[in-house]
């Protein structure tokens, strides 16, 4: 049928895909020129009828066919370009995302928890909002301390106040626990002092305690001067100066040699070679014995550190306030 050459030449040569909708209307809609003839077949002869049907059948499928594939082609070359339009280069750098880190204060704190995790101390928590008794009375500070006064500590009743030390913890650890007791706690506290470059009414310590059967002086200062190594390389020099802390005796503060100088002087130690690092002693008797442990079969040690100034001290921040501003200019720094 010529028909058939007509349109399959006409789908070979269509170049859109609007223009195969219109050659489907043109041949194959309802007034379509095969559609017309297919409806003329009720006037041809019964033999003819049968033949021009099926011949009618085949040029229609034929031409379906063309259609559609014609129409499949010209779907996928769309395709294609809108993918070639939208083409990423996976292997371009990605944009980077602004994102914070940790403050110095807590990089400080992390690293002196993995000193101590290294040691096999775990690390507890105490609250902020303390028993007057757990912060004074049972770490042995007598009544008539200064430091108890109104002026020095922010009270909430008499009982109780806002924690001046982190000490308080090492009450909560030994009551009602035994021995063998190994620990540190970080965390903040609390005194009415004026904010300056050295002093802020919030500030951060770590407080550690060991007891067992049989620790020593020695055992204290082994730890100690091996924190010190830790913090600081291993040619790091320690001394023990005797001091005075109500919960401990004999108490002492230690120093470690300068690590910016290594002991010569400078800025960062004014130029002593040493910089002060802890308080600590052996827990005394009666702080072990008001806290229920046997102090004629255990002793122990504690000491306690001022964090923020290891922070300073190890980053050169030389004001406290920077440390708590929130300035993220600052901050971004370390
Ligand atoms: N609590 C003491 C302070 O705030 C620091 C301290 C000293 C803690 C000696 C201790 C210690 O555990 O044994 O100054």
């Amino acid at each position: 049928m010529k028909i058939k050459e007509q349109v399959l030449s006409a789908i070979e040569s269509v170049d859109d895909l609007a223009s195969i909708e219109n050659l489907r209307v043109e041949y194959l809609g309802k007034k379509g020129k095969l559609t017309s003839i297919l409806r003329g077949m009720g006037s041809l002869s019964a033999d003819e009828r049968p033949r021009i049907g099926k011949l009618a059948n085949e040029v229609r499928e034929a031409i379906e066919t063309a259609l559609s594939e014609k129409k499949k082609y010209f779907e996928e070359k769309a395709t294609e370009l809108k993918l070639s339009s939208q083409f990423i280069d996976i292997t371009l750098p990605g944009k980077k995302l602004a994102s914070g880190h940790e403050h110095p204060l807590y990089l400080v704190i992390d690293e002196m928890l993995d000193i101590f995790g290294q040691l096999g101390f775990s690390v507890v928590e105490g609250p902020e909002i303390e028993w007057v008794k757990n912060n004074f009375d049972n770490l042995n500070v007598p009544l008539e301390h200064s430091s108890r006064d109104y002026s020095d500590t922010f009270y909430f009743t008499d009982d109780i106040l806002l924690r001046t030390q982190t000490s308080p913890v090492q009450v909560r650890a030994m009551t009602g626990n035994q021995p063998p007791i190994k620990i540190v706690s970080p965390g903040k506290v609390y005194r009415k002092d004026e904010i300056d470059a050295t002093h802020s009414p919030m500030f951060h310590q770590l407080e550690g305690l060991i007891i067992d059967e049989g620790i020593t002086m020695a055992d204290l200062k082994g730890t100690l001067d091996y924190v010190a190594k830790l913090m600081y390389g291993e040619d790091t020099q320690t001394r023990f100066r005797p001091h005075q802390f109500y919960f401990t005796e004999p108490s002492a503060e230690m120093d470690a040699s300068c690590f910016a100088c290594h002991g010569k002087g400078c800025r960062i130690c004014k130029g002593t070679g040493w910089i002060e690092i802890l308080g600590c002693g052996m827990v005394h008797p009666h702080v072990l014995e008001i806290c229920g442990i046997d102090p004629e079969k255990y002793t122990g040690f504690a000491f306690g550190m001022g964090l923020d100034r290891m922070a300073m001290l190890k980053y050169d921040i030389n004001d406290l306030r920077l440390l708590f501003g929130n300035d993220t200019e600052f901050l971004e720094q370390f």
